[in-house]
């Protein structure tokens, strides 16, 4: 049965109701379930409840496992699935970390506007975050649509960004936030590019490809590349464009890390916030958009 959408944001977004992600998917469902996410590039499900394996068998329709920084950490996990990241301030422990904790730093990198894994070789497809304990306020997860975005750019700034290509490194944010890492670590994810417009192969709509990764714009100085950067994000991110998701136990949202950015918003760091995020690669970007 095809699941039932309605849509929760005048550009993007709809829930899902009527599936049940405990149960196996079905090759139909899923490619519905692909056509939904490439017209509305992020659908929310309430009310599901899954266990670990039930996400990941889920995800895995739609591409295998991405593990992203997980290959760079190699920290202790609560899961038991290798490709599980752990979203929110509970450690391996199952304990609510102190704020000064290295965890912490990741976390707060998140509430950067960004798409998953955008500094990998072979990047984020679709993200599935499920939320197990969530604060009573605060702690919200926000979107936008980067092909809405592009549609809505104002003619100069298209100009601009149209053939450009942008260098995104997994460690820009986190140094930012103050992080240090060792010459081995940073190897382990050496920065990789991307068109800043492209064509988002599940709609065939052009999209702005942008996000917290993005460090410079080759062939332009850094000054100048880090402001197209930040222009072209406070565009895409104008409050018009963005859809806000307040959690409850039990919701699965999925995304399109293709053609959407995302952030989580400030909590209470000592409120209990546990989420699950599973990914899919994006072999498809990999092979037909990565630029040497
Ligand atoms: C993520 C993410 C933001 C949040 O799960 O990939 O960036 O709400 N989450 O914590
Ligand atoms: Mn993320």
């Amino acid at each position: 049965m095809a699941p039932s959408l309605r849509p929760l944001h005048k550009l993007f977004v709809a829930e899902a109701r009527g599936i049940d992600l405990t149960r196996k998917l079905t090759a139909d469902l899923a490619a519905e379930i692909e056509a939904a996410m490439d017209r509305h590039a992020v659908l929310v499900f309430p009310d599901q409840p899954i266990d670990e394996d039930q996400q990941v068998a889920f995800t895995e329709w739609f591409g295998p496992l991405d593990t992203g920084l997980l290959k760079v950490f190699k920290r202790k996990s609560r899961f038991k699935h290798g490709a599980m990241i752990a979203i929110g301030n509970v450690n391996a422990d199952g304990e609510v970390v102190e704020p000064g904790e290295r965890l912490i730093v990741s976390q707060m990198a998140n509430q950067l506007w960004h798409s998953d894994s955008s500094f990998q070789r072979v990047p984020g497809k679709y993200s599935i975050l499920a939320a197990q304990v969530v604060p009573a306020s605060g702690g919200d997860t926000e979107w936008v649509d980067q092909r809405a975005a592009h549609d809505a750019l104002p003619e100069d700034l298209r100009a601009l960004a149209e053939g450009r290509v942008a260098e995104h490194s997994a460690f820009y944010t986190r140094l930012w936030l103050g992080d240090t890492y060792s010459e081995a670590e940073l190897a382990i994810m050496p920065l990789v590019r991307w068109p800043l417009v492209r064509t988002h192969p599940g709609s065939g709509r052009r999209t702005l490809f942008l996000g917290a990764h993005a460090q410079a714009v080759v062939g332009m100085s850094r000054a100048e590349g880090r402001m197209l950067l930040r222009e072209l994000t406070e565009h895409a991110t104008q409050p018009a464009f963005v859809y806000r998701h307040q959690w409850r136990p039990g919701d699965v949202v999925m995304w399109d890390n293709r053609c959407t950015l995302h952030r989580g918003r400030r909590y209470d760091l000592a409120a209990r916030r546990e989420l699950r995020r599973t990914t899919s690669e994006d072999l498809i970007s990999a092979r037909e958009q990565w630029v040497a």
